[in-house]
């Protein structure tokens, strides 16, 4: 299983802020944004992840993340020329993809809670349970009509259509930007056509799999977080709800190098490594507190 975070677009609607810097590398309380959806693939077990950027943008990322090794993963970088679509980072990535199901996030959504659906979800798509090529979730939402939504038979439950920003919504539940699907994705883009807005949409590459009856949509309960940040507001909202956790709990959320080591993507040599090589900074000691609490458990 691959990983696919899609992290170009031009983030628009948080221009000035976008000038400094791109939307996903923006802070989300004490880490760039991008460590969150990121941590959401580590966490799922996956450590083979593919970052698509602008040209423009890429050097930040490599400059935050590197390669991956110090968090125990391996981090590709592609290039989106134009945002032309979700759908079209199938087709930037089929080389890396090589024919494998990966789990593709976008780079300004943030998911909090147990991850254990996730992490099923992957596990069964690993098996390829009962004929099933691709799956994605549903969340309940107050304004639907802001992102892709589906609509559920009232009796039998199953998934009835799935459509991109409708003016009407015929559901509350949204699409979030977590979609887990199997090699066959970028063959299907490659037959899609752009939609009247130009964009090869991922609504209508999920509509493949719903019409030929592979899809399953689980519906994630309220238990989760799930923030998307692509306004001033809603990126207020996410860096609120992290600190008031943080400042709570006194566990950092997202902490990518703590992840390495309680998964087991690296060893606690390593990790003492990425202590020494990280600036002396209240992360630092959050770090160390960490390593000894791991060591005493
Ligand atoms: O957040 C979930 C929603 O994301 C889904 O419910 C929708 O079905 C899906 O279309 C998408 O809606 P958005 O309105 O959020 O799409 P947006 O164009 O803002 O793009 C989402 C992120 O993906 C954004 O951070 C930029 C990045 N992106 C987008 C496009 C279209 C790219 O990197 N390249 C692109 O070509």
């Amino acid at each position: 299983m691959k990983g696919i975070i899609l992290a170009g677009g031009a983030g628009s609607r948080l221009y000035p802020l976008t000038s400094v810097v791109t939307k996903q590398l923006q802070p989300i309380y004490d880490k760039p944004m991008i460590y969150y959806p990121l941590s959401l693939l580590m966490m799922c077990g996956i450590r083979d992840i593919l970052i698509i950027t602008t040209e423009f943008d890429q050097p930040f990322f490599k400059n935050v993340l590197g390669d991956g090794s110090r968090f125990g993963v391996k981090i590709h970088f592609e290039v989106q020329p134009e945002p032309k679509g979700i759908a079209q980072a199938y087709l930037i990535g089929e080389k890396f993809l090589n024919g494998q199901d990966s789990l593709m996030v976008l780079g300004d959504n943030l998911f909090h809670g147990d991850f254990k659906p996730f992490r099923a979800a992957v596990k069964q798509q690993a098996e390829k349970a009962q004929g099933l090529r691709a799956q994605v979730f549903a969340y309940p939402v107050t304004d639907p009509e802001r992102y892709g939504v589906v609509e559920f038979d009232k009796k039998t439950k199953e998934v009835k259509s799935i459509v991109e920003k409708p003016s009407v919504p015929r559901s509350n539940y949204a699409i979030p930007g977590l979609y887990l699907l199997d090699g066959s994705a970028p063959e299907r883009v490659r037959n899609q056509k752009p939609s009247p807005r130009g964009e090869l949409e991922i609504t209508d590459l999920i509509q493949t799999y719903l019409d030929e009856g592979s899809l399953r949509v689980e519906v994630i309960s309220r238990g989760m977080a799930w923030l998307d940040t692509g306004t001033p507001q809603s990126l207020l909202e996410a860096n609120s709800y992290i600190a008031a956790l943080e400042q709570r709990q006194g566990f950092k959320v997202a902490c990518l190098e703590e992840i390495a080591l309680r998964m087991n993507f690296i060893e606690v040599n390593d990790y003492e490594k990425v202590i020494d090589n990280t600036p002396n900074s209240p992360y630092r000691d959050y770090l160390k507190v960490i390593l000894k609490e791991y060591q005493e458990d």
